[in-house]
């Protein structure tokens, strides 16, 4: 390539959510795009952190961090400072899913899925803005929503979810008009139904109904959305921000 966009060469990334899922095998593709990555997640990634270093010969480390606290955080984005040297990309992606009615669901069970979905998304967004401007940085967010800000999925009750992932899709927004004069971008990829570690215990005849709603009949791979990530983290959209991009297998075009 003549004009080297997409690379992220020379760059820190963190990736929240790295230990597994869509989050360690977009963080493998990064690598491979040329950024030093470290892993911030609630179980220890060492290995997962160690296997990219090996595989694509870039710097990596891994922090344990719970993103509902925003204590741990602070700390976590201090220490992966420190330790990278410096810090310029963020892949705000840890999540979790809860299958249960609305008419179920507890408060606790509420409290849960928005504190990891939407309250951690913005903790990490939050301390890492903070960081990059005390610095006098330009930096880069990209956060997981899901197609689920925008349709409700069936036959499952997942109305925690569904909501924190709205909630991203227009946190996403605002944090990029509130830092566009300060040259952060932020955007979001919205996927549908990847199988990953969430989804691969999901009752089979829920799943099997899923395939036959997609247009695609199947559900996507973690590796379908690291392009989509990449193209947002790097120079290839220097003038994208606000955006969110659906990965989805045509689901939400029907
Ligand atoms: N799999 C899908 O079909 C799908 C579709 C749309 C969006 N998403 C979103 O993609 C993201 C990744 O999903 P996945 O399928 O890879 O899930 P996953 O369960 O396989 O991986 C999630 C990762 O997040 C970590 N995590 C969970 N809670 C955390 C916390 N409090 N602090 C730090 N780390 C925490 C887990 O340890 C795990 O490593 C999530 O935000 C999810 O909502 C997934």
């Amino acid at each position: 390539m003549k004009h080297d966009i997409f690379s992220l060469k020379g760059k820190v990334a963190i990736v929240t959510g790295g230990n597994q899922g869509i989050g360690k095998v977009v963080a493998g593709y990064i690598a491979d795009a040329g950024a030093d990555v470290i892993i911030f997640d609630k179980n220890d990634a060492t290995a997962v952190a160690e296997e990219i270093a090996e595989e694509y010969g870039v710097r990596t480390g891994a922090i344990i961090c719970n993103v509902t606290d925003p204590e741990d955080v602070k700390k976590a984005i201090g220490e992966a400072a420190e330790k990278m040297g410096t810090l310029d990309l963020l892949f705000n992606n840890a999540g979790i899913c809860l299958h249960k009615d609305a008419l179920d669901c507890t408060p606790k069970d509420w409290l849960k899925v928005i504190g990891v979905n939407l309250n951690g998304i913005f903790f990490v967004a939050q301390a890492f803005g903070r960081y990059l401007v005390s610095n006098g940085k330009s930096g880069n967010i990209v956060n997981t929503a899901s197609m689920s800000a925008t349709i409700v999925n069936i036959p499952q009750g997942q109305a925690s979810y569904n909501s924190s992932k709205a909630g991203v899709a227009h946190l996403t927004k605002s944090l990029a008009v509130e830092w566009a004069e300060k040259g952060i971008r932020v955007n979001s990829i919205s996927p549908g139904y990847i199988m990953t570690e969430m989804t691969g215990t999901v009752r089979k005849d829920w799943r099997d109904f899923w395939v036959s709603t997609i247009p695609f009949k199947r559900m996507g791979k973690p590796e379908e959305l690291a392009g989509a990530v990449i193209y947002l983290l790097s120079d290839a959209s220097t003038y994208t921000s606000g955006c969110d991009m659906l990965i989805d297998g045509c689901f939400t075009a029907v």
